[in-house]
């Protein structure tokens, strides 16, 4: 048994979930999350929603709102979106917490303190016509090192540099195409030159491991060749206040949203502890160094995971070229695993919800399964190379795949047991072919499951998917309909073991289909949960701030029916009349839901047309 961290990227308070942004991070991190649980590891799984910086303040500018404001209304919003698709959060919180605030200000000032937070004076941009300060990526320009010319003055989503606005060539505001103004400002810059040979070291080890997709070491370990001080505070009157005499007072220097974005993690986990009642349990994730962490994220984020946020950590624990002591929690865990996946697009398009081209998590469930939506994510989603959602596609894997293999074979099974038995009939002498699906079914714990724990979810469902084809064979094979009177000793045989490959099938598929895998376990008399389900709790702010809804739950499963293992059927469990476990899809909805997009998008969104439009860069 390992303590196991699944960490997982914090979505921005900014507007309600894509299917894109849990493609990304969300269910990746679930199945995961859930696999490890059922093979018996301590897993902590945390997040929630990031409520700072600039892409908070241009929404709530746009919808006219405080920041605050707009934090509460999408913080619970996206909470209700990752609790319809059932992830199994331990704590999905906010950045707007007291805790998460001392904890960052904890983490800053020992870093700090350290010598690792340089102050340097540096030229920002203010906006000419308002004389106010334009954060980065309010700039537009072009590349300095590739020559790209959307670059942000952030970052670079050509050469995924990281940049600073003053370098970009041309640079204009993309608000209103304004040439910005530099002037001199006091920052503080993060010293990831006196950081870079811990780095370095960790990296390497990490690639020796053999465990990093290969786009994600290869893009962190050129991240090494250029490392320079990065700026960590900004000039903005939104965000965490910069904790040194001097300047928390100030209301316009705030920390960068990124520095405390990633503390997140840890900030979650010891709320999470807090709550627990056991305040210190969250030290067994994140200071033995036994324990493991996996962060799951979309590729425009892998900067911040495997260099910025290790980055903080080292620098907190005293761990790079200036020495230091470590702060109050300890010297701290760096990441095992970075896991980046690729970007999903829709009809071919990028995502873009500033112009309506985009499909929302919660109206894909208004209308569909939970199960059917995180199915096509799993089996068809951009794990190590960008994918493509179509509602064709989903339509015919939701039908040929979900409804016509695996819900037809629960079905079956279910329906014959109940009709010619009433309960789970016991088994006769087994024939090579009952033998042969069995020993298949039994294999396949092994197999998904090093799939599983090695972040291949796409070859881990397939896998799981052929041993309920087999089993689907194996019924059309034995024919157990025909021998209801010839032989109906043999009939009971055949269902047992048909039964019994459901259940193992059930196992397999739980941490990518958890709703139905409950169903389908009680369709075939089963008790107990075998999926647990996350929750929303209102809960009181432990230091005094505001309430705030957090997704929580209890994923303990049922000791006898629950492990990553065969659970033998019981015969004599009765079993009543199956309904269908999934919905079958009618073509129509293809047409009708690009209909939805083309008056949602007014026009912007045309099927067919094919290639990539730069629709996901709004203001243009
Ligand atoms: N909010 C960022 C995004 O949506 C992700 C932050 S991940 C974090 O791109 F861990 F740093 F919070
Ligand atoms: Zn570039």
């Amino acid at each position: 048994m390992t303590h196991v961290l699944s960490a997982v990227a914090w979505p921005y308070a900014n507007g309600p979930r894509h299917i894109g942004h849990v493609a990304g991070f969300g269910v990746p991190s679930d199945v995961y999350s859930r696999y490890m649980r059922m093979a018996g590891h301590d897993v902590l799984m945390v997040s929630g929603t990031d409520e700072h910086g600039t892409p908070i303040l241009v929404q709530a500018e746009q919808e006219g709102v405080q920041p605050k404001a707009l934090a509460d209304r999408y913080n619970r919003v996206i909470v209700e979106d990752l609790h319809a698709l059932g992830l199994a959060y331990d704590l999905f919180t906010r950045t707007t917490t007291r805790n998460h605030y001392a904890v960052a200000q904890e983490l800053f000032r020992t870093v700090h303190r350290n010598g690792y937070m340089i102050p340097r004076t540096t030229t920002g941009a203010i906006s000419p016509s308002t004389g106010r300060t334009l954060p980065d990526r309010y700039i537009e320009g072009t590349c300095p090192i590739c020559g790209y010319d959307g670059a942000r003055g952030d970052q670079c989503d050509n050469c995924g540099n990281q940049l600073d606005a003053a370098e970009l060539r041309n640079p204009h505001s993309r608000v209103d195409g304004e040439v910005p103004q530099f002037v001199e400002t006091e920052h503080f810059f993060l010293d990831l030159p006196a950081l870079a040979e811990a780095l370095g070291s960790w990296l390497q080890d990490r690639s020796a491991s053999g465990d990093w997709r290969p786009n994600v070491i290869k893009f962190s370990l050129n991240l090494l060749e250029d490392v320079r001080p990065r700026a960590m505070t900004r000039d903005i009157d939104w965000g965490i206040p910069v904790p040194l005499p001097g300047w928390e007072e100030n209301q316009n220097k705030r920390l960068y949203v990124w520095f405390d974005a990633v503390i997140g993690y840890l900030s979650a986990s010891i709320e999470w502890a807090r709550r627990t009642g056991d305040p210190d349990a969250w030290r067994a994730w994140w200071c033995d160094p036994a324990a493991r962490s996996s962060y799951f994220m979309g590729k425009d984020n892998i900067t911040f995971h495997s260099q910025i946020w290790p980055a903080e950590l080292l620098a907190y624990s005293g761990k790079g070229s200036r020495g230091g002591e470590p702060g109050t929690y300890g010297a701290l865990n760096l990441p095992t695993e970075v896991v980046s996946s690729e970007f999903l697009t829709m009809e071919g398009r990028q995502f873009s919800s500033s112009r309506g081209v985009v499909i929302y998590v919660r109206d894909v469930l208004a209308r569909y399964q939970p199960d059917a939506l995180r199915y096509f994510i799993a089996v068809a989603g951009p794990e190590t190379q960008d994918t493509d959602f179509t509602w064709s596609e989903f339509v015919r894997r939701t039908n040929d795949e979900l409804v016509a293999g695996w819900g037809n074979l629960v079905n079956r099974t279910a329906s014959m047991i109940h009709k010619n038995v009433g309960a789970i009939p016991a088994a006769g002498a087994l024939t090579d072919a009952d033998n042969a699906l069995l020993a298949a079914t039994g294999a396949a714990f092994d197999g998904v499951g090093s799939l599983l724990a090695s972040h291949r979810q796409k070859q881990a469902i397939t896998e799981a998917m052929r041993a309920v084809a087999e089993a689907n064979k194996y019924l059309s094979d034995q024919a157990p309909w025909k021998l209801r009177t010839a032989d109906p000793e043999r009939m009971e045989t055949v269902l047992h073991v048909a039964a019994q490959a459901v259940s193992d099938c059930r196992t397999l598929l739980s941490p990518f289909l958890p709703h139905s895998a409950q169903t389908v376990h009680e369709v075939m008399g089963g008790a107990g949960t075998v999926s647990p389900m996350p929750r929303i709790d209102e809960v009181d702010d432990l230091d005094g701030g505001p309430g705030y809804p957090v997704l929580t739950g209890d994923y303990r499963v049922d000791a006898t029916v629950g492990p990553w293992r065969r659970v033998p059927i019981v015969p004599g469990t009765p079993v009543g009349a199956p309904t269908p476990v999934f919905r079958k899809l009618d073509d129509s909805i293809v047409e009708e839901e690009l209909e939805r997009l083309r008056a949602n998008s007014r026009g912007c969104f045309r099927p067919g047309r094919g290639g990539r439009a730069d629709d996901a860069v709004p203001g243009r």
